[in-house]
Order: C-alpha cells, then sequence, then structure tokens
C-alpha cells in the first residue's frame, strides 16, 4: 500500500479522504464521541509539519434531503480546530465548484479546509460510474496528491474514496495503513491460539465473518441474541427471545463446518433471562435451554467464566458484537466480563464494531487493548475476506 510517508508534500495541496462519520447524540446533535476524529490526527499533523496544506473530505450519516442542516460538517470542522489549537482550520459550505476552488486556491502550508458533508451530492453515491467520476474530477481539481485515511468507509466505492484514488496519485495515511496492516496480520499469521468472540443481535449480519472465521480462528466464542438462533437451531428451546427464523439452517451449518474445521465453537452454556424485554421484569440465572415466558438478555456467569478462561490463554483475540443488552445495567456484565478479559491478555487484542466499541468505552478499559478498530461494516467485509474498494483503488 503506498503510504503518505513515502512522499514529499512540501507545498503540496493534498485531498484527504477522512471517516469524520462520529455518533451524534440523538437530542442535542453535538459530537458524543470524536475518537474517530482524533484517530485521524497523526496523519493530518505528519503532512502539516511537513509543509502541506490538506483540503479535507468527509461524509455524516447518510442525509435523506440534499443539506440536511443536522448532517452539516461544519461542528465537525470547529472539533477539529479545537483539537489542533495552532492550526487554522477553514471550512467551505460548497465541496465542490467555485467557493470551494477559491477557498482551495488561498489555502496556505500549515492550515486546513474541511469540506461540506459529501453526501451532501448524490454524485458521491451514485451508480452510474461516469457521475461519479465526474464528480471525482471536480474534487480533484481542488488538489495536487490524494490521500485516503478514511479505513471505516474503505468498503465504500464512492467518488472520494474510489475514483479520486485514481485521479490523482493516490497514499495511503497512517490509520488506514495501521487498520489493514493490524487486520492483514489477523487473517493472514496471527499468533496462536487465536480467539475470535463474535455478538451482537443478528446472525444473518454475521454470517460471512463467521464462515471465514471458522476456517481462521482456534476459538470461536459466541454470545448476544445470536446465540439464541445458533441453539434454537441444534432444537435448544430459548423460551421468547429474538431469533432469526430463516437462518437457522445456515447456523445449524455454521456449527458443523466449525466442527469439520476442528475449530472450537462455543455457545452458552447459561443465560441471564427476563419475563420482558428490560430490567423491570421478573429476571433469573437459567441453563443452557431457556424456560417459557422468558427471554435471554446476556449470557451467564459460567459461561462469562468459561469464556474467560479461553481468552487468557489467546495471544491474539477479536471481539465483535456485545454479549448481551450491555445498554441496561443489569444485562451488562456477561459484555463487561469480555472487556475485562481482554484486557488481561497478553497477547494482541482487537475490538472492531460500534457496539463492542462502545462497551469498551463504557468498561474504561481501552487503554489494556492492543487495537480499537474505526471501521464498523469496513472491519466486518476485511474479516469477511472481501476486498476494500479504498483500498484495492490505491493499489492501481
Ligand atoms: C461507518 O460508520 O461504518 C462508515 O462511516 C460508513 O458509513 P455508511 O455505512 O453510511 O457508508
Amino acid at each position: 500500500l503506498p503510504s503518505i510517508e513515502q512522499v514529499d508534500v512540501t507545498g503540496k495541496k493534498i485531498l484527504l479522504r477522512v471517516d469524520f462519520n462520529v455518533p451524534l447524540d440523538k437530542t442535542t446533535g453535538a459530537i458524543s464521541d470524536d475518537t474517530r476524529i482524533v484517530k485521524s490526527l497523526p496523519s493530518i499533523e505528519l503532512m502539516l509539519s511537513r509543509g502541506a496544506a490538506l483540503v479535507i473530505i468527509s461524509h455524516l450519516g447518510r442525509p435523506e434531503k440534499k443539506g440536511d442542516p443536522a448532517l452539516s460538517l461544519k461542528p465537525i470542522a470547529e472539533r477539529l480546530g479545537k483539537l489542533l489549537p495552532a492550526t487554522s482550520v477553514h471550512f467551505s459550505p460548497e465541496a465542490v465548484g467555485p467557493v470551494a476552488e477559491e477557498k482551495a486556491a488561498k489555502l496556505q502550508r500549515g492550515e486546513i479546509l474541511v469540506l461540506e458533508n459529501i453526501r451532501y451530492y448524490d454524485e458521491e453515491t451514485a451508480k452510474d460510474e461516469k457521475v461519479r467520476n465526474d464528480f471525482a474530477k471536480k474534487l480533484c481539481k481542488l488538489a495536487d496528491i490524494y490521500v485516503n485515511d478514511a479505513f471505516g468507509a474503505a468498503h465504500r466505492a464512492h467518488a472520494s474514496i474510489y475514483e479520486c484514488a485514481k485521479l490523482l496519485p493516490g497514499y495511503a495515511g497512517l490509520l488506514l495503513k495501521k487498520e489493514i496492516d493490524i487486520l492483514e496480520k489477523l487473517v493472514t499469521n496471527p499468533p496462536r491460539p487465536f480467539v475470535a468472540i463474535i455478538g451482537g443481535s443478528k446472525v444473518s449480519s454475521k454470517l460471512a465473518v463467521l464462515e471465514n472465521l471458522i476456517t481462521k480462528a482456534d476459538s470461536i466464542l459466541i454470545g448476544g441474541a445470536m446465540a439464541y438462533t445458533f441453539l434454537k437451531s441444534r432444537l435448544i428451546e430459548v423460551g421468547t427471545s429474538m431469533i432469526e427464523k430463516d437462518y437457522l439452517s445456515q447456523a445449524f451449518q455454521i456449527i458443523d463446518k466449525a466442527a469439520y474445521n476442528k475449530r472450537e465453537l462455543l455457545l452458552p452454556e447459561d443465560h441471564i433471562v427476563s419475563s420482558e424485554f428490560g430490567e423491570k421484569g421478573k429476571i433469573k440465572t437459567v441453563k443452557r435451554s431457556i424456560p417459557d415466558g422468558f427471554m435471554g438478555m446476556d449470557i451467564g456467569p459460567k459461561t462469562a467464566d468459561h469464556y474467560a478462561k479461553v481468552i487468557k490463554g489467546a495471544k491474539t483475540v477479536l471481539w465483535n458484537g456485545p454479549m448481551g443488552v450491555f445498554e441496561m445495567k443489569k444485562f451488562a456484565s456477561g459484555t463487561l466480563s469480555i472487556a475485562k478479559a481482554m484486557a488481561k491478555v497478553k497477547g494482541t487484542t482487537i475490538v472492531g464494531g460500534g457496539d463492542s466499541i462502545f462497551a469498551l468505552s463504557q468498561s474504561g478499559l481501552e487503554d489494556k487493548i492492543t487495537h480499537v478498530s474505526t471501521g464498523g461494516g469496513a472491519t466486518l467485509e476485511y474479516l469477511e475476506g472481501k476486498k476494500l474498494p479504498g483500498v484495492e483503488a490505491l493499489m492501481k
């Protein structure tokens, strides 16, 4: 992967694609977590210190109507300015056209121009390649070199991710490179034992990842509501737990394939269940099968202990997806126990996916994890064995 470290950027204008698609508070609209902005700072600081000027592109959310003010990048540009107090951070309310061109032309060495939300333009995500390409040409007019540091969006073949990389000399930023290096090692040559913990509510969204991991990881630990679909596929009663009926046979097959590949696939042996979805129902701990009228809300203490023991012996651990409804205190202990067990591991620990990252940040153990990925969908697609368009375009 061609990296920005290899190129002389002095006096150059850089078109820098980042993923500043940060979570916003539902009521106030304020940035609720700026991790993605903070993680892009090493690339930004490197290029600025080498005398470049940066024109920054990002998307924010999925605006349904053009120019939805709730999804403007202006507050994000302001946050970037606060994180870089010695740098002038300008903002352009237009991403292409005369206003953007004039602002980019005026940009001095060491300065930043943040463009408005690139998804205000339908051309960015257009199906028609020519439409995307024409749009990318307008963006590329603003700079001399293209840098992609948007790992979180690298799975999207959009104009500012895919087409721009082909129009200007294109390089990977430090974050993109780091994320890819770590994930590549994970799937090609992980120090063993390699333990993968996969949770979350839907088997359907994790099937492809599981298909790949049962050929690579030594142990796969399953938690979250998806565990109930797996258990049900083996005719174990799951009460009123959430299951995906259409995926029972695929879940059944994953268990078989794991066994065939001689990989250990563990399902919860006990659960914390509730008579209703919420903390107000009747709550108890039950063994593997869940009685009528109760739904699984978290893995039980025996499972948590067992999983912690397996994690303890690992040299590589990957975690994606919570073990239960961790947003509710009474059902958070299973997820927390995973974070705690990972924090003690001496080897490489990697956490990916929005929910598990949020759970990890609540546990306060982030510093004890080797790598917290900025990717949600991108991390999953990489682990499914798919090629990421953003990365492919840079290699061409
Ligand atoms: C993400 O948050 O996963 C990325 O920013 C990509 O966003 P998208 O799913 O809206 O393309």
